[in-house]
């Protein structure tokens, strides 16, 4: 078991993260169902349950390989799944990198949760993955998200821009090589 497998939660001050369940799926579909969640990345767009049961076997069949994934985030005490947060291996131009993750429902929207969450994943994943740089692909238009990325500690790094999945991407980074 190596160190990343052993720690699944992480604490930021107002939030708990835990690992996804089945239980989270109706959450999954509720906070990628809604338009406003997708607007800049339409190819993360869900609409039915079964999508949703998939999407989280996919969150789960990473935490089983690698020990770490996208977390569910909730206020301490609450049983409401506010967003999730996580991170993914990926390549970006031949690199291994891990992408950052964020996306959370519309009520949880502007109260700084997004950004106490990534910057909590950030560090779990400097100490944990320290080999590994930290991306987040953003699209040019998404200043929350943007706003977020650097929150947690990432700076754009504009050599690694290029085409994503919903058109192009700006790229922030940390522990990226120079
Ligand atoms: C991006 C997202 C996670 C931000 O969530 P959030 O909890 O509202 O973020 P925070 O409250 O931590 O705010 C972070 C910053 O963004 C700013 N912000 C929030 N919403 C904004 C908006 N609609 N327009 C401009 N800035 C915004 C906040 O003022 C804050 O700025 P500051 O750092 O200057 O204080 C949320 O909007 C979301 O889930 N969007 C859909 C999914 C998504 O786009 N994910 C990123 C994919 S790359």
């Amino acid at each position: 078991m190596t160190g990343a497998r052993r720690a699944n939660s992480c604490t930021p001050p107002r939030l708990s993260l835990r690992r996804p369940t089945e239980a989270d799926i109706d959450a999954i579909l509720a906070i990628h169902r809604d338009p406003e969640t997708c607007l800049h990345n339409p190819s993360d767009a869900l609409t039915q349950l079964d999508e949703a049961g998939e999407l989280y076997r996919r969150w789960n069949d990473q935490w089983q390989r690698c020990g770490y994934g996208y977390w569910v985030v909730r206020r301490h005490g609450s049983a409401l799944q506010l967003g999730f947060s996580g991170i993914k291996p990926m390549e970006l131009q031949s690199m291994k990198v891990l992408n950052l993750f964020y996306r959370f429902a519309t009520s949880a929207w502007g109260q700084g949760y997004a950004s106490e969450a990534a910057a909590a994943v950030t560090a779990w994943a400097s100490r944990h993955v320290p080999d590994i740089p930290l991306i987040a692909r953003v699209r040019p238009t998404n200043i929350a998200s943007q706003r977020v990325a650097v929150r947690a500690g990432l700076t754009r790094a504009e050599h690694l821009d290029g085409a994503g999945y919903d058109g192009f991407d700006w790229i922030y980074g940390t522990r990226l090589p120079h």
